[in-house]
């Protein structure tokens, strides 16, 4: 049984004190979102969601399935545009800059914001070619030698080199599954990205690789700010400085994740991590 008085006291402190938009700093400020909406046709996925994502951190998306976590993250590198029928309202930010103005290149933008997937997703090449290929096609280098410098420091800071070093020609394909992940994360990295999106990227493998891939992902955090998706309340705890909890296309609350874990504000977001939904 719930108790309708602590349901009634967190409302209102939620409220009071507007958690759902997580200000942050002018100086710390990356990502600002406001008012953003999504449809699918009719259906309406997005409510009217604002949040702030700021440097060197990494935010987990926490919530029952189907609550908009991959739709809402899509919405930070323009990926909402390749699904038809889909719209997307309201305003991003990225360093000040309006991610959604009409003249923006989405080519770049997807270069800066990168995103890995659920499924790790190499191209059918080799490994070194995984990782060549978007400095080549964003024009990033100038000579073969430069090209063998973004490879390596690429597979260096994704935690791969000294696993491949010697099968550089081999195909990516033939790596294990927490293997190909950091390949993605490696090609990722290779055209300098600023944000690093990453929709639940540790759900198809077993727990070593996923713990090779959650210690990356906190050294990435010293380069990079990083958006995770993640159905894993034990990884969200693990990886991030601050959770968002989203509850039917909408942001609930969101803060510190020692917070969130321990003292959420919102009775929804109690329920769901002491596990009574979700
Ligand atoms: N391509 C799509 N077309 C229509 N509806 C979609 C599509 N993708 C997601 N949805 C709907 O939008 C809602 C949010 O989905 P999603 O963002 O995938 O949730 P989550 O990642 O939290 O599981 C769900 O109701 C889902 O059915
Ligand atoms: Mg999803």
């Amino acid at each position: 049984m719930k108790n309708p008085e602590k349901t009634e006291t967190k409302a209102s402190f939620a409220r009071e004190h507007d958690m759902t938009v997580g200000e942050i700093g002018a100086a710390n400020l990356r990502i600002q979102c406001r008012g953003i909406n999504v449809y699918y046709g009719e259906k309406h996925a997005i409510h009217n969601v604002s949040l702030d994502i700021g440097r060197n951190e990494v935010i987990a998306l926490i919530g029952p399935s189907g609550c908009g976590k991959s739709t809402f993250l899509r919405c930070l590198n323009r990926m909402n545009d390749t699904i038809v029928g889909c719209r997307v309202s309201g305003e991003i930010t990225l360093d000040g800059q309006n991610i959604y103005d009409s003249n923006l290149d989405v080519v770049p933008l997807r270069a800066q914001v990168g995103m890995v997937f659920q499924k790790p997703n190499p191209f059918p090449k080799s490994i070194f070619e995984n990782v060549a290929y978007g400095p080549r096609i964003h024009g990033l280098v100038a000579s073969k030698a430069e090209l063998e410098e973004i490879v390596e420091g690429s597979l260096r800071r994704a935690g791969l080199w000294d696993e491949v070093k010697d099968y550089l020609l081999h195909p990516g394909t033939g790596l294990s599954g927490g293997q190909q992940q950091r390949l993605c994360i490696a090609r990722t990295i290779a055209v300098n990205p600023e944000v690093i999106l990453m929709d639940e990227p540790c759900s198809a493998l077993d727990p070593i690789a996923t713990a090779k891939i959650e210690q990356l992902i906190d050294e990435l955090r010293n380069h990079y700010t990083i958006a995770i998706v993640t159905h894993s309340m034990q990884q969200a705890a693990r990886v991030s400085q601050r959770t968002a909890y989203f509850h039917l296309g909408k942001l609930i609350e969101v803060g510190d994740t020692a917070q969130i874990f321990t003292n959420p504000k919102h009775q929804l977001t109690e329920d769901y991590i002491t596990g009574r939904f979700g």
